[in-house]
């Protein structure tokens, strides 16, 4: 779930190529909420340019415009589906609007997010629910609405092996961040889903569940709504690993983990933040 962006996204890292051949994802359908703006839609762009169809599941018809013809201009196939993961109708909808149009789904990619800085005291129960319901509750019932075309031998998919699920998290709830309570409570259960979802699923139905949890990210919706500019050059102090990544960053992690390079890799939450959450201050 993404703030403003009324205009196109720009398209991730142009100038950086991929180290990845471009038929990593090739026949591979992937839905991706949040998949309109962000580091969503950074994944979305990589997906499509190693071979996968892309379908984008965001609340704003504008951001999904945007992004679909931004994606198409690429030449990626790519459909835009509006919805609202709070609410399961939306998700059941969503999916199956993915396999009526590609056929199958092989990729979920749960990125949408709610955020807000508050602290504990001001931050409402609703407040709190909310972020919850979109982050956690959210990112399971996709899970479960994606489940049946996942599975080994689903609609769609051969016997041989399962879909492949990636769900967006955060290094916040590792220690404990100021004014990020509700974020930090939604993480944590969002990397609790991969871990289960991981055991349960992959044992079995053959279907990998993994995380990313990204650092600090230039030019994403987080990082201007939730770092202001003081904060950001005075973290380069006192955290010496302190520098941002680029949303190119963690799609490259994406791509590693949801293609066959990754097969091995299950229910385990990759941090790309180039070391920061362990980083402290020289004495
Ligand atoms: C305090 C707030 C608040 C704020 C909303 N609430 N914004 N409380 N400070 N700034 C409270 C409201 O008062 C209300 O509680 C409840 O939350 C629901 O608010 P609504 O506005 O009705 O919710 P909704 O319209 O559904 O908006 C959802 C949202 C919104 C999360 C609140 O901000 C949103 O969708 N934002 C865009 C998504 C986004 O920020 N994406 C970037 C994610 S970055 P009451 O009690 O009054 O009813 C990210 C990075 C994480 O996830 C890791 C960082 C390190």
């Amino acid at each position: 779930l993404v703030d403003t962006i009324p205009t196109a996204p720009s398209i991730g890292s142009m100038e950086m190529e991929s180290p990845f051949k471009a038929n990593l994802l090739k026949g591979k359908v992937a839905l991706l909420t949040g998949g309109g703006s962000g580091i969503g839609f950074e994944i979305s762009t990589q997906f499509g340019k190693h071979g996968a169809s892309v379908v984008i599941m965001g609340r704003r018809k504008s951001v999904l415009d945007a992004a679909v013809s931004a994606l198409q201009s690429l030449g990626i196939p790519a459909i835009g589906l509006e919805g609202d993961v709070r609410k399961p109708e939306d998700a059941q909808r969503v999916v199956e609007a993915t396999v009526k149009r590609f056929g199958k789904l092989d990729i979920l990619v749960n990125a949408a997010a709610g955020n807000f800085l508050v602290s504990a005291e001001d931050l409402s129960p609703n407040g709190f629910k909310t972020v919850m319901d979109i982050d956690s509750v959210g990112t399971f019932t996709m899970c479960h609405e994606a489940l049946k075309y996942l599975k080994k031998g689903g609609p769609g998919r051969d016997s041989s092996s399962g879909g492949f699920i990636l769900n967006i998290s955060a290094t916040l709830h590792y220690t404990a961040s100021w004014y990020q309570i509700h974020v930090s409570a939604a993480k944590a259960a969002v990397d609790a889903l991969t871990r289960n979802l991981a055991l349960e699923w992959g044992t079995d139905y053959e279907i990998r569940v993994n995380g990313i949890a990204p650092g600090p990210i230039g030019d994403t919706t987080g990082m201007s709504k939730l770092v202001p500019q003081e904060i950001n050059s005075k973290a380069r102090e006192y955290m010496p690993l302190y520098k941002l990544g680029e949303k190119w960053d963690i799609a490259m992690a994406a791509l590693y983990l949801a293609s066959d390079a990754g097969k091995y890799i299950n229910g385990t939450t990759l941090i790309v933040d180039g070391g920061l959450w362990l980083s402290r201050p020289r004495h």
